[in-house]
C-alpha cells in the first residue's frame, strides 16, 4: 500500500520514515491548509536555510539571492560585507540577465551564460526562462543545445546530472546512491546514440536530458530537486569522438546485445530501488533500434516513456488536429506521406493511425493511408523479407520498391508531407510546388533537427505553395512575409507536451503510462490555438502560454486516471487545479531567514539539570 503512494510531490517531502504522518498525509485531501503545516521539507528547494550559513548560503545554488538578500537576511547569515552594499529586487536581476545575454553574439555562449546563471542562482534562473521561453527555450533546448552537446568535451565545467557507464555494471544502484537528492520524482536518460538529428554523440548527449528537465521546471513546474539528468555510457562508434581528445565520455565502441541489455534492465531496476516505483523515466534520443524496443519491454512495468516516439507523435498529432479547423478534413480524409520511417515518424504514424481508429476507420484503412520512405526507399510488401525490422512492416504498401520520393508524392498525391528524416533540403521546390498544386492548403512538417537538417525552411514552404500551406517545423523559424501577409510558422516543439504529461503522471501517480496518456494531451494543445493564432498560419498556441497548457494537460490527465482508475493518489483531491499548481516550483524569492526567527511564540519547556548521576560500584 506504501509503494503505491506517490512520495513528495504530493506529501511534500516528508523523509522521516518513522512519522506516521506519512500515510496519513497522502491520504488527506492535499489542498487543506493543515496539511502545508505538517509538512516539514528538509529538502527540496525548502532547505532547512538555517543549516546553510556564510558564504556556502551563497555558493549554494538553491539558496543563493544575489545582491536581493535583505540586511536582515545578510547579517543573520553571516554573509554581510561578503557582496556590495546595493540591494537589489528579483525584477532588477532579471533585467540585468536579459542585457548580459543580449551582450553575447554567440548562441553558444549565451547559453554558458545560462549554464553558468543555473550553477550560481536557481530561482533567478528559473525565472529568467519561464518568463522569456520564446527567447531563450532555442538556447536552452533545440537548436543550441544541439552544439553544445558537439561541444562538451570543450565546455563541460562541473556536474550537472549522472554518468554511469558499462563499467559499472553490477553496481549502478551504488552509482545512484552518489546522486545527492534523495527525493528524485523524474529522470530523463539517454545513451547518446542519437541526438538530435545530429548522430552518436556518446557521453557529450548530457547536453540533452539537462535541457530536457530545465523546461520539466521551467514549463511545467516541476521542482528542479525531484528531476535527475542520466548518461549511460556504453561507449560510442562516432569516430572523430573516440580521436578526439578532448572528448570525456569512455573511449570504446558500443556494446550492444545482452550486454547492453543488461545494463538498461540493471538500470531500470536500480531506479525503482534507489527512488521508488512511481519515478518517471523518460527515454529520449536512443536509436532507433533500441527506441522501440525499450519501450515495448518497459512500458507496462515502469513508468515510463520515449519522448522522441510518444512525445514527438503527440505534437505532430496535435497540430494536425489544429490543421483539421482550417481544412476542414478528418484524420482519415487524409492521404499522409512521410520522409523518414525512425522513431519519430512512426510514432506520429502510429498516434494518428489511433486517431483515425477514434473516428470509425478500421486499423487496416487507417494505416493504408499513410505512406512512408526511410533511407533504403518506400516501405514496400517486397522488403519485408529483407530489412523491413519490427514495427515499419504494418506502413508497407502493395507497390514496386522506389527510392524516388519526388515521384512518390507525384504519384500519391498526399494532403499531408511529413519530414523526420534529419535530411536537410529534402522537400525540394518541385515536391512542394506539387503539394501545392494536389491542395488548397497543403500541410507541411518539416521536423527534423537541428535547424540545418530540416526537410525544407518555412520561407521554401510558404513561397513554393504561394503562402497557402500550413507549416510546421521542428526547430524554430523567423515568421515569413509573403506579399502583405506575415506567416508565423508554428515549431512542433515537444516541450508543449513532455513537461504537462510528466506533471500529470507525478500529481497523478499513474504507474504506466498508455497511449491515451499523449492523445489528451495532443486534444489540450490544439485546443489552445485560437482562431488568431490559425489565421496567421500557427498550429500551435504561442510558446509563453506553455506554463498554462501543461498544467490544463497535468488536470485531464489526472481526470482521466480517475476515470480509468490508475492513479494511486487517494482521495482524489477536490479542486484539481489548485492541488495541480500547490504542487508546483516556485521561482520567487522566498525569506531566507533561519525558520528559529518564526518560531511561535510560548513557553519553552526548560530542560532540568540533570541529577548527578549514583555510584553503584564502590
Ligand atoms: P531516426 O534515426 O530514428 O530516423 C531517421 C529516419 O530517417 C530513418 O528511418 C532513416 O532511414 C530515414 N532517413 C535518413 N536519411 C534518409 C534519406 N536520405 N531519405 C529518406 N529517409 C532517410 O531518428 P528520429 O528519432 O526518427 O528523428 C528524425 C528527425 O526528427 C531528427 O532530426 C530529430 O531531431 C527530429 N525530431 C523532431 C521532433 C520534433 O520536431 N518535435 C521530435 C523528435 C525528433
Amino acid at each position: 500500500m506504501f509503494a503505491s503512494v506517490p512520495r513528495s510531490f504530493i506529501t511534500g517531502a516528508i523523509r522521516s520514515p518513522g512519522k506516521k504522518a506519512l500515510l496519513l498525509e497522502a491520504s488527506k485531501t492535499l489542498s487543506s491548509e493543515e496539511s502545508k503545516k505538517e509538512i516539514h521539507e528538509v529538502s527540496g528547494d525548502v532547505i532547512c536555510p538555517s543549516q546553510v550559513m556564510g558564504i556556502d548560503h551563497l555558493r549554494d545554488p538553491r539558496l543563493n539571492k544575489g545582491l536581493a538578500f535583505t540586511l536582515e537576511e545578510r547579517q543573520a547569515l553571516g554573509i554581510h560585507g561578503l557582496q556590495p552594499a546595493r540591494f537589489k529586487t528579483q525584477e532588477e536581476q532579471l533585467e540585468l540577465c536579459r542585457i548580459s545575454i543580449d551582450r553575447y553574439q554567440e548562441d553558444l555562449n549565451k547559453y554558458l551564460y545560462l549554464t553558468e546563471l543555473h550553477d550560481r542562482n536557481e530561482k533567478l534562473f528559473f525565472r529568467l526562462l519561464t518568463e522569456n521561453i520564446e527567447a531563450l527555450m532555442p538556447i536552452v533546448y533545440t537548436p543550441t543545445v544541439g552544439l553544445a552537446c558537439q561541444k562538451f568535451g570543450l565546455i563541460y565545467r562541473r556536474p550537472r546530472g549522472l554518468f554511469i557507464t558499462i563499467n559499472d555494471i553490477g553496481h549502478v544502484f551504488e552509482v545512484l546512491r552518489n546522486w545527492p537528492e534523495p527525493n528524485v520524482r523524474a529522470i530523463v536518460v539517454t545513451d547518446g546514440e542519437r541526438i538530435l538529428g545530429l548522430g552518436d554523440l556518446g557521453a557529450c548527449g548530457m547536453g540533452i536530458p539537462v535541457g530536457k528537465l530545465a523546461l520539466y521546471t521551467a514549463l511545467a513546474g516541476i521542482k528542479p530537486h525531484e528531476c535527475l539528468p542520466i548518461v549511460l555510457d556504453v561507449g560510442t562508434n562516432n569516430q572523430n569522438l573516440l580521436e578526439d581528445p578532448l572528448y570525456v565520455g569512455l573511449r570504446q565502441k558500443r556494446v550492444t546485445g545482452k550486454l547492453y541489455d543488461d545494463f538498461v534492465d540493471e538500470f531500470m531496476e536500480a531506479v525503482v530501488r534507489r527512488y521508488g516505483q512511481n519515478t518517471l523515466i523518460q527515454f529520449e534520443d536512443f536509436a532507433n533500434h533500441n527506441a522501440f524496443r525499450l519501450l515495448k519491454k518497459y512500458r507496462d512495468y515502469y513508468c515510463t516513456f520515449n519522448d522522441d516516439i510518444q512525445g514527438t507523435a503527440s505534437v505532430a498529432v496535435s497540430g494536425l488536429m489544429a490543421c483539421k479547423r482550417i481544412t476542414g478534413k478528418k484524420f482519415s480524409e487524409n492521404t499522409f506521406c512521410f520522409l523518414g520511417a525512425g522513431g519519430a515518424a512512426l510514432g506520429i504514424a502510429d498516434l494518428i493511425v489511433r486517431a483515425m481508429v477514434l473516428e470509425g476507420s478500421s486499423i487496416e484503412d487507417a494505416r493504408s493511408k499513410i505512406w512512408m520512405m526511410d533511407i533504403d526507399g518506400l516501405l514496400a510488401k517486397e522488403r519485408i523479407e529483407g530489412n523491413l525490422d519490427g514495427h515499419k512492416k504494418y506502413y508497407a504498401k502493395d507497390h514496386p520498391p522506389t527510392k524516388d520520393f519526388a515521384g512518390l508524392v507525384n504519384e500519391i498525391r498526399p494532403s499531408v508531407l511529413i519530414g523526420a528524416s534529419a535530411t536537410g533540403g529534402a522537400f525540394t521546390q518541385d515536391i512542394l510546388t506539387a503539394m501545392g498544386t494536389f491542395n488548397d492548403r497543403p500541410v507541411i512538417f518539416a521536423l527534423s533537427n537541428p535547424t540545418a537538417k530540416a526537410e525544407c525552411t518555412a520561407e521554401q514552404a510558404y513561397t513554393f505553395t504561394e503562402g497557402r500551406c500550413i507549416f510546421a517545423s521542428g526547430s524554430p523559424f523567423a515568421p515569413v512575409k509573403i506579399g502583405n501577409t506575415l506567416f508565423k510558422p508554428g515549431q512542433g516543439n515537444n516541450a508543449y507536451i513532455f513537461p504537462g504529461v510528466a506533471l500529470g503522471i507525478l500529481t497523478s501517480g499513474i504507474h504506466h503510462i498508455s497511449e491515451d496518456v499523449f492523445l489528451i494531451a495532443a486534444e489540450t494543445v490544439a485546443e489552445n490555438v485560437s482562431e488568431d493564432d490559425l489565421s496567421k498560419g500557427r498550429i500551435y498556441p504561442p510558446l509563453r502560454t506553455i506554463r498554462e497548457v501543461s498544467v490544463q494537460i497535468a488536470i485531464k490527465i489526472i481526470e482521466y486516471a480517475y476515470k480509468e482508475r490508475i492513479a494511486t493518489v487517494y482521495p482524489k483531491p477536490e479542486d484539481l487545479r489548485r492541488y495541480v499548481e500547490e504542487r508546483q516550483y516556485n521561482h520567487n524569492y522566498e525569506p531566507s531567514l533561519p525558520q528559529l526567527w518564526q518560531w511561535p511564540k510560548g513557553p519553552y519547556i526548560k530542560t532540568r539539570p540533570m541529577e548527578p548521576a549514583k555510584l553503584t560500584h564502590k
